[in-house]
């Protein structure tokens, strides 16, 4: 028996030696938000945070990581998808398959904590997650609207909804 520190809580497992975080995760604590996407730490779909640090979760090892150290997977950044990441994405519509964004929020919810202001580069930098979809446009508009407090109009982003509402 092994024992993590995910969303706030200790929870117990057991696993193989080299089985990797995201199926511990997904498969023994049911968190499933943290999706497999390439299995070999490209696509950032399985991006979870270890004490803030974003990790892509299919290649660690569950074994490597302390019962000390404090993973958040998408279910724990807030209880309500309050998070101003959260609020941003849903504000600016920015999913449109969905598979790949709770990696993106975890990614950018991470490079956020660490750079209230990012620049381009620092999002370039941050934000090498693989979106099948081609959101990136949208990933980039919404991390500016949170740095600029979460006002889409005063970032200059708002858009206009199909049946005319404003975000
Ligand atoms: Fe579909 Fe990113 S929204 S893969």
């Amino acid at each position: 028996m092994a024992r993590l520190n995910v969303n706030g809580k200790l929870r117990d497992y057991e696993a193989e030696e080299d089985t990797p975080l995201l199926w511990v995760l997904r498969e023994q604590l049911g968190l499933t938000g943290t999706k497999y996407g390439c299995g070999v730490a490209q696509c950032g779909a399985c991006t979870v945070h270890i004490d803030g640090v974003p990790t892509r979760s299919c290649v660690r090892p569950a074994a490597t990581v302390g019962a000390n150290e404090k993973v958040v997977t998408i279910e724990g950044l807030s209880p309500d998808g309050s998070h101003p990441v959260q609020k941003a994405w849903a504000a600016l519509d920015v999913p449109q398959c969905g598979y790949c964004q709770s990696g993106m929020i975890m990614a950018a919810a991470a490079l956020l904590k660490q750079t209230t202001k990012p620049t381009d580069a620092d999002i370039d930098t941050a934000m090498s997650n693989i979106c099948r979809c081609g959101t990136y446009n949208r990933v980039r508009a919404a991390i500016k609207a949170v740095a600029q407090g979460g006002d889409t109009r005063a970032a200059g982003l708002a858009i206009v909804h199909v049946d005319g509402s404003v975000a």
